[in-house]
């Protein structure tokens, strides 16, 4: 543990974990705790809680819990000691320096740095001799020179060796610049520059590091944008482009597009809530964090066959989190960078009528859907109503499903209540099968069949449940634990993930450390910490709890002596014989 304890402890004193968490969720007081809508998954119905008393959260839906470091570890995407700087920012506290190995966290913010100076010497090389093509291309793309340094867009030179070289004389070593993925290795492991002869568009992220580069060609040749490779700090899946300005312009709506040129000619031209994915289709992850900072989103992909298939599946990815979503149809097979500079002066303007124009995503959805149909043949009308109505029932706000069925028994002229008896009959059998299907998850859960975590747990089933009872009551009563700490040795637990739990808050507890979920994060990854904050919260505060530890620690003591069929048929005839000769002794 790179960072002293006793700061970790103050810093968690300072940070009140309801006051953290709702800046990123809406929370509502319910009982003791706060509950609101998870933002690891997807949900309609809040189960995320947060329990201010004891200072952890947990999700009853994907499971996912913790203290405050957690929380923040998985909502920004940092690593431990990034969470603890980023709390401790937030708390006006410095982090104690610490010159212990802090591994990937080091090489993190080495890969920030060497990011930063490359940003910086590509944005140079666009005022020299070798890069007056590049700006001059920017320059014919119509962007201004204060939208040049806004995005702070570069050039990479054509050589192999110069950024290498230059961020080499600024002391960072070949290795750092692979992982950075700044240069790639040749074949007798040298680095040369990944980026040679290519416009270059910095990615930044919601804290104004440097995570990464797309890197656009002048010419035709392929491929036409070269992007960063995944690395320790960069995450294409994860990440929206040009997110770190637009968060600040949102006021309730974003606007998604599919490409850097398109973000940077909307922000010039004052759309400055548009972002990028980057290079990839969007994903769940990007949906949930559009959906941290806006109600609404605008789709304003391209009109291409290409384009419009994005739309469908970004629909079906953004639907679920509940955000408004709108689809913003560029006309004339134009991509909205292109759209804006043919209107020249009057690009902005024409931009905000479309925008203005933009028609929801059922409308969208509806009109590929008779798109597919010649509703002049009755029959074919009748497969489009039928087709209609199953869509319309998927919607969840029940005057939005009214506003359509209007619509359409309009539109096709036929009897409302027809068409709504439909789509009621669709409607409820959609919630049938929701439920059904929610049930079957729980189930599943509840079995326990798929235990990453506790991998030991589906074959020592019993033991393992004694064995999160007695953590759970450890953690709750201080003054029991104390005892228990000095009678039981962690050899008696049976599966090991339980087992190094109860060594880490055993060995605390020796170092008079506190030992509660919250002083325990540091030592535990993401899942293994939601794991113990759902013990915590499955598990009631017991009326007698050194009864019941006694109990539990019986329980543990019964089924040691118990052989798995696998050590039975492992076991040599002398000790299974003694095995049994225990075990009759018990009955009697
Ligand atoms: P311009 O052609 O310069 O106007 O760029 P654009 O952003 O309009 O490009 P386009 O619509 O062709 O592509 C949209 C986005 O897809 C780009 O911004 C890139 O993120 C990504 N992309 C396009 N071509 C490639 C490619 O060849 N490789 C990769 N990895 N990504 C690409
Ligand atoms: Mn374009």
């Amino acid at each position: 543990m790179p960072i002293p304890e006793e700061f970790i402890r103050d810093l968690k004193m300072r940070c009140d974990i309801a006051e953290v968490i709702s800046s990123y969720v809406n929370l509502k007081k319910a009982g003791h705790n706060l509950m609101g809508l998870c933002p690891f998954h997807n949900e309609k119905s809040p189960s995320f809680s947060v329990s201010p008393e004891n200072g952890f959260f947990h999700c009853f839906g994907c499971g996912a819990g913790g203290d405050v470091i957690t929380f923040i570890k998985r909502i920004e995407n940092l690593d431990y000691v990034e969470a603890v700087k980023l709390l401790a920012q937030r708390a006006g506290m410095t982090v104690p320096d610490d010159d212990r190995s802090k591994g990937m966290s080091q090489l993190r913010s080495r890969i920030y740095e060497a990011n930063r100076e490359a940003a910086r010497f590509y944005h140079k090389q666009l005022y020299t001799p070798e890069g007056r093509e590049a700006l001059e291309y920017l320059r014919k793309r119509q962007l201004t020179e204060k939208t040049i340094i806004h995005f702070g867009l570069g050039y990479s030179p054509k050589s192999r060796f110069e950024l290498v070289n230059y961020l080499k004389s600024k002391g960072f070593s070949g290795t750092e610049l692979i992982q950075a993925n700044l240069a790639n290795e040749s074949k007798r492991g040298n680095p040369f520059d990944r980026f040679s002869d290519r416009v270059m568009f910095p990615i930044i992220d919601l804290r104004g590091n440097v995570i990464g580069f797309g890197g656009r060609i002048m010419s035709d040749i392929k491929p036409k944008y070269l992007n960063t490779s995944d690395t320790p700090v960069f995450n294409k899946s994860r990440n929206l482009f040009a997110l770190q300005f637009a968060k600040n312009k949102a006021d309730g709506q974003l606007i998604l597009v599919e490409g850097y040129m398109d973000v940077i000619a909307l922000h010039q031209a004052g759309f400055e809530n548009a972002v990028a994915t980057l290079g990839t289709a969007l994903t769940q992850e990007q949906a949930l964090t559009i959906k941290r900072y806006c109600d609404e989103v605008v789709i304003c992909y391209d009109a291409d066959e290409a384009g419009q298939k994005a739309t469908a599946r970004a629909i079906s990815i953004l639907r679920p989190t509940g955000l408004n979503i709108k689809i913003l149809t560029v006309p004339s097979g134009k991509d909205p960078d292109e759209y804006i500079k043919s209107y020249g002066d009057q690009g902005a303007a024409r931009f905000r009528m479309l925008l203005e124009k933009s028609g929801n995503d059922v409308e969208f959805r509806l009109q590929k859907l008779r798109s597919r149909y010649n509703t002049e043949i009755t029959e074919q009308r009748v497969e489009f109503l039928t087709e209609a109505a199953k869509m319309i029932a998927t919607l969840d706000n029940s005057i939005e499903r009214d506003v359509y069925i209007s619509k359409l028994s309009e539109e096709l002229n036929v009897e409302k209540s027809a068409v709504k008896q439909q789509v009621s009959r669709y409607f409820k059998y959609n919630s049938r099968e929701a439920s059904k299907k929610e049930q079957r998850e729980i189930q599943y859960r509840l079995s326990a069949r798929d235990d990453r975590i506790n991998t030991e747990k589906p074959n020592n089933l019993r033991a393992a449940n004694a064995e999160e009872a007695l953590i759970a009551l450890l953690m709750k009563n201080a003054d029991v634990a104390q005892n228990i700490f000095r009678i039981l040795p962690p050899e008696k637990f049976i599966t090991s993930f339980d087992r190094k739990v109860y060594e880490t808050i055993k060995s605390r507890a020796e170092k008079g450390f506190d030992f509660t979920v919250t002083d325990i994060s540091g030592e535990f990854s993401d899942e293994e910490m939601s794991r113990i904050t759902k013990i915590l919260v499955s598990h009631p505060r017991e009326n007698d709890p050194q009864t019941a530890a006694d109990d539990y620690i019986k329980v543990l003591e019964e089924e040691a002596e118990k052989m798995t069929e696998d050590e039975i048929a492992r076991s040599d005839p002398e000790t299974l014989m003694e095995q049994l000769r225990k075990m009759k002794e018990k009955k009697k």
